[in-house]
């Protein structure tokens, strides 16, 4: 069934089904996203995609809420750039966005200021190398599930990574903390492809920013000394 609706202040229509982000990306208007990717389930974790909605009390994230006949949605409105700007601001006064260009792109886009939180406390970790594939730091992750559900079944049914913990104490672990290597991790790869901020990485691209060398790197993968 096609359902019509006003986005933008034009009119827009919908199949049955489609949610806001899906109807906003076919007629060109710009969402901004965080924990969103086509390969894994929408779980509105972020709310960078927000939008506002008329006759709702709290912004919707567009990447979830299905499109209705009638409806009237704002993408960009007042409140919806002052919520995403918050947003932006929260993250990266809580963790390390370094790695995270996209992200570091929409702070500038919406003049985000960490410095407006600066008793917010941070995400802190030591970088988790114990497999000869990828590294883990979670001083990077902003706990958008991605990595969880590619293990899981949106792709591998591997559950090797899940959450961890309660609160601002979560974060994503194996099971018992166990290194990679004793659980059921087949070293696919899929959860370092979906990681928006390098909090999972693979061990080349970390050696390599750690000043090894590219003979190194492949001395310490073989496991062999190099010939005299
Ligand atoms: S490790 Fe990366 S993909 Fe996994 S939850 Fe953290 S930020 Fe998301
Ligand atoms: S992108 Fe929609 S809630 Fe994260």
């Amino acid at each position: 069934m096609t359902i019509t609706f006003m986005m933008d202040g034009k009119e827009v229509t919908a199949q049955d089904g489609q949610t806001l982000l899906d109807v906003a990306r076919e007629n060109g208007i710009n969402i901004p996203t965080i924990c969103f990717h086509e390969a894994t389930t929408a779980n509105g974790l972020c709310r960078m995609c927000v939008v506002e909605v008329e006759g709702q009390r709290v912004l919707q994230p567009s990447c979830i809420v299905k499109a209705g006949a009638n409806m009237k949605v704002q993408t960009r409105s007042e409140k919806v750039v002052r919520a995403r700007k918050t947003i932006l601001e929260m993250l990266a006064s809580t963790m390390d966005l370094s790695d995270a260009p996209d992200i570091l792109t929409m702070m500038d886009e919406y003049g985000a200021s960490p410095e407006r939180f600066p008793d917010a406390e941070r995400r802190e970790s030591e970088v988790k190398d114990d497999n000869p594939m990828y590294v883990r730091d979670y001083s990077k992750c902003l706990l958008c599930w991605r990595c969880v559900q590619v293990c899981a079944d949106d792709a591998q049914y591997t559950f090797a990574i899940n959450f961890e913990g309660r609160g601002f104490e979560t974060q994503i672990a194996t099971f018992f903390d166990k290194p990679i290597p004793e659980t059921t991790c087949v070293m696919c790869g899929q959860c370092v492809g979906v990681c928006p901020t390098g909090a999972l990485k693979p061990k080349r691209e970390y050696m390599l920013e750690q000043g090894k060398t590219p003979a190194e790197i492949s001395v310490m993968n073989t496991g062999r000394k190099k010939r005299k």
